[in-house]
C-alpha cells in the first residue's frame, strides 16, 4: 500500500511551500490538509531533527497512508482525524498553542479521484459517492435524483460556474424520470448527451467539481478556517494556501486583503511549466501566503 499511495498523490508546488512557510529546525508546523503525507513529508525532513509537526484530515483513509508515508518520523508528529472547520478546538486538544507555518492544500486529492469506490471522478466508474468524510449523510447520488431542478441548476452554476447549467438539470431531471440515476459512468454521460466538449476539458468536469464541492461544504470551511489559521500563527508564523479554482481562490485573495497581517506572495505563485508536465494536476495550483505580525 506504501508505493502505491506514494504514487497516488504527488505533492504540489513542494520546494515553494517549504520556502515559504520557512521551513527550520525545532519549528511546529500545522498541515490542515495532511492527504497522503507528501507536503508533511518535506516539512518533517526540512525541519529535522527536532521540528515537530500536527497533521489534519477529515478522510481516515489519508490519516492511516500519511501514518505510514511518515512513520520514519515518529515521535515528531501527531495525526488528527476531522474537519479542519473546526481548527482551533482540534489543536486545543494537542497542547500546542502555535505554529511557525500553517498549509492549506485544498480539494481532493489524487487518492480520492482514482478510487472509483469514492465517486470523485467521471472517467473512473463508481458509485455516486463525493464524500471526504464518510460519517457525512448526504452523497451526490441523493442529490441528483431528489434535488430540484432549480436546486442542481444552482449548484452548477454557483459552485461549478458551468454556463450550461439549466440544460444539464433539466436533462438530469428527465433522466431519473425513467430510471434512476446511480453511477458516476451514468452521470457523465447524462452531461455529454447535453453537452459539447470544449479543448480537452471533459463536458462534465465543472458538474463534478460543484458536486463535490456541495457535498463537503468546501467554501464554507475553507472560509471560517482561514481566521482560525491565523489566530494559531506565532509573530512571524507563515500560512500558505494552495488553491485550485477561481472560487477557493477568490476566497484566500480576500481574505489576505483584508487581514491586518503581510501578504508575502506579491502576486500568486504558480507551478512551473517542468513541474505541469510531469504532474497534470499541478496546473491549476495557486499559492497564497501571509505572515503574521
Ligand atoms: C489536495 S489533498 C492534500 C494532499 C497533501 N498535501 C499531500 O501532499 O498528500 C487535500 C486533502 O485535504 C482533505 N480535506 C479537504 N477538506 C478538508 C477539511 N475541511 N478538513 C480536513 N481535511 C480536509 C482531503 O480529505 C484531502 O485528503
Amino acid at each position: 500500500m506504501l508505493s502505491e499511495s506514494k504514487l497516488l498523490h504527488k505533492p504540489v508546488m513542494v520546494e515553494e511551500v517549504i520556502r515559504l512557510i520557512n521551513v527550520h529546525p525545532g519549528g511546529f508546523y500545522l498541515d490542515c490538509t495532511l492527504g497522503c503525507g507528501g507536503h508533511s513529508l518535506a516539512i518533517l525532513e526540512h525541519s529535522s531533527p527536532d521540528g515537530y509537526l500536527v497533521g489534519i484530515d477529515r478522510d481516515p483513509v489519508a490519516i492511516a497512508i500519511a501514518e505510514e508515508i511518515l512513520s520514519q518520523y515518529k515521535g515528531r508528529f501527531t495525526l488528527i482525524l476531522g474537519n479542519f472547520v473546526y481548527l482551533s478546538e482540534l489543536i486545543s486538544k494537542t497542547g500546542i498553542d502555535s505554529f511557525d507555518g500553517i498549509l492549506f492544500d485544498l480539494g481532493v486529492s489524487s487518492m480520492q479521484l482514482e478510487d472509483p469506490e469514492r465517486g470523485f471522478s467521471f472517467s473512473k466508474d463508481g458509485p455516486l459517492d463525493m464524500r471526504m468524510d464518510p460519517n457525512l449523510s448526504l452523497t451526490a447520488h441523493q442529490i441528483v435524483n431528489t434535488f430540484s431542478l432549480d436546486e442542481l441548476e444552482n449548484i452548477f452554476k454557483n459552485l461549478g460556474e458551468e454556463p450550461f447549467a439549466y440544460k444539464i438539470a433539466r436533462a438530469i431531471v428527465e433522466y431519473r424520470e425513467k430510471k434512476e440515476i446511480a453511477s458516476t459512468k451514468e452521470l457523465a454521460e447524462i452531461v455529454s448527451s447535453v453537452v459539447k466538449r470544449r479543448g480537452k476539458i471533459h463536458p462534465a468536469t465543472r458538474v463534478f467539481m460543484a458536486l463535490r464541492i456541495y457535498i463537503n461544504s468546501e467554501l464554507e470551511n475553507l472560509q471560517k478556517a482561514l481566521n482560525q489559521a491565523v489566530s494559531l500563527l506565532k509573530s512571524g508564523g507563515r500560512l500558505c494556501v494552495i488553491s485550485y479554482h477561481s472560487l477557493e481562490d477568490r476566497i484566500v485573495k480576500k481574505f489576505f486583503r483584508e487581514s491586518k497581517e503581510k501578504i508575502i506572495t506579491k502576486s500568486v505563485i504558480k507551478p512551473t511549466r517542468e513541474e505541469i508536465l510531469t504532474n497534470r494536476r499541478a496546473r491549476s495550483a495557486r499559492l497564497r501566503g501571509l505572515e503574521k505580525l
